[in-house]
């Protein structure tokens, strides 16, 4: 395979599946389960705060259980050990990614494991419960914390340093993602039209399969290694 000076990665939550995380649109997945306008939105954080805490508390202990898999290590690896430059955009809000060993990494729907104050603005860590009457660690008010998580209508974070790696990319691969939601899911058109190569490395082909030049399907944690390895071992 031909070497790649700038590869970015774009992952979704087929990547953590193997790890035990819910996907959103499979059979069986979280927006199967639950609705997503009552819980992944800044009005109905307005209108139920507590049914909003509760789904992420949830979700904030699920994660704690569970660890990086195959496809979160070769990445990371192929970070440490490969001369191009390498950036991880992930969709994914959990930690994952980390954990593994990634460092140059994008949380573009933010982490599970933030929280912000929407009174003073800080961003801080937090592993435990949140609820309505917790305090801000930072201005001490309590009743403004939310979790670090873009909903929608929100803009997802990191756009104007992910347009340029786009740009600049030569390698695109878009991970474990049904390319549903935007404007993550119109990034492989981007980096394309900047002459990339794109690849799709999926369960199954997605509805966009045809914006890719190459497409391998499968586990990702079997597809993502073997496709790492064709990509290090030659250099
Ligand atoms: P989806 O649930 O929409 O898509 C997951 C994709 O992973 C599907 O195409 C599956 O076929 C594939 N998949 C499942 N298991 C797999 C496995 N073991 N190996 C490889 N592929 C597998 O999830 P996303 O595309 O990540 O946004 O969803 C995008 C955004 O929608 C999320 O970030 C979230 C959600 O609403 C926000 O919360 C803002």
């Amino acid at each position: 395979m031909a070497f790649y000076n700038n590869i970015v990665f774009l992952t979704g939550a087929g990547i953590s599946a193997e790890s035990g995380l819910d996907t959103f649109r499979d059979k069986g997945g979280l927006w199967a389960k639950y609705d997503l306008m009552e819980l992944a939105t800044p009005e109905a954080f307005l209108r139920k705060p507590d049914l909003v805490h509760e789904f992420y508390n949830a979700r904030r202990k699920q994660v704690k259980k569970v660890l990086p898999n195959e496809a979160h290590s070769a990445l990371a690896r192929m970070e440490m050990e490969y001369a191009g430059h390498i950036t991880i955009i992930t969709q994914n809000v959990d930690d994952l990614h980390e954990r593994a060993g990634a460092i140059n990494l994008m949380h573009m729907h933010g982490e599970l494991n933030k929280i912000r104050c929407e009174n003073c603005g800080v961003v801080c860590p937090w592993t435990d419960d949140l609820g309505r009457k917790t305090k801000c660690p930072s201005c001490g008010r309590p009743g403004e914390l939310r979790p670090h998580i873009v909903w929608f209508g929100e803009v997802p974070f990191y756009l104007e340093a992910i347009g340029i790696m786009l740009r600049e990319c030569d390698l695109f691969v878009s991970i474990g993602t049904s390319g549903s939601v935007y404007p993550a899911a119109g990034f492989v058109q981007t980096a394309r039209a900047f002459g990339a190569k794109t690849v799709e490395l999926n369960m199954e082909p997605t509805a966009g399969k045809d914006v890719f030049d190459e497409g391998h399907y499968g586990r990702a944690t079997e597809i993502v290694p073997e496709f790492v390895n064709t990509l290090t071992n030659l250099h």
